[in-house]
């Protein structure tokens, strides 16, 4: 059996639905530039910054963008984005969160979120978690990005504990090779084609069982 002290988790499509708000978003500049894009490319953006997922959608297609251009095609799609979650409430939540928080909270398990989003402190606010989360590291508070362990590392430091303590829960390929190379253990989460790269797969937080773990006290 696994010791732990505490669950790290990613935001955006572990915690909160927003992961296809952020392809939605991304569509609409792909359909303005006209580069083909699709749910699977989509896969390539998850876990990224902003910027690099800028970056990667316009290497779809060899495309070179200006600076100008460049920053003006992230404020554009952040406003879709923001405006696309301006009434997200704690119903978006992923199936089995409010009970997985509930019974981590009960065995004194210490809470993170480790995510590459700048807005992540604005949707956990929103889905009401922001307040039961004891340390929260976002993309403004790293400088290296998933798939970079920076974030996950960060979190751990900031709970006190080492990464073999940690437990972290993450949806993309990015985020789960960030906490492989920080030394974490990681649960892939309603993704299958992490499947053969973490400890455990499951498809949502719904069928993960804290009991199967041991808690160090
Ligand atoms: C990650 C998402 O959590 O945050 C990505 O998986 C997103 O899809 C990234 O691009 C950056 O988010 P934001 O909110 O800073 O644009
Ligand atoms: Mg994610």
């Amino acid at each position: 059996m696994n010791t732990i002290k505490a669950l790290i988790f990613d935001l955006d499509g572990v915690l909160v639905s927003t992961e296809h708000n952020h392809f939605l978003a991304w569509k609409r500049i792909a359909d303005t530039l006209n580069i083909p894009f699709n749910e699977n490319e989509n896969e390539l953006l998850k876990g990224l910054s902003r910027e690099k997922s800028l970056e990667t959608l316009l290497s779809l297609d060899n495309r070179q963008v200006s600076a100008s251009e460049f920053e003006e095609l992230l404020r554009v799609k952040n406003e879709a984005y923001l405006n696309s979650v301006a009434h997200l409430s704690p119903q978006d939540c992923l199936p089995g969160v409010t009970e997985l928080i509930d019974a981590a909270k009960k065995a004194n398990l210490k809470l993170a979120v480790g995510s590459a989003s700048r807005n992540a402190k604005l949707i956990l606010q929103r889905i009401e978690l922001d307040s039961i989360m004891d340390t929260i590291v976002d993309g403004h508070a790293v400088k290296k990005t998933k798939p970079d362990p920076e974030v996950f590392l960060r979190a751990a430091k900031n709970l006190q504990l080492s990464p073999a303590e940690c437990l972290v829960f993450e949806d993309a390929e990015s985020g789960v090779q960030a906490a492989l190379d920080g030394g974490f253990m990681v649960i892939g989460v309603g993704n299958p084609s992490l499947k053969n790269r973490v400890s455990r797969y499951i498809p949502s937080l719904h069928n993960f069982n804290i009991n199967e773990y041991e808690i160090l006290g």
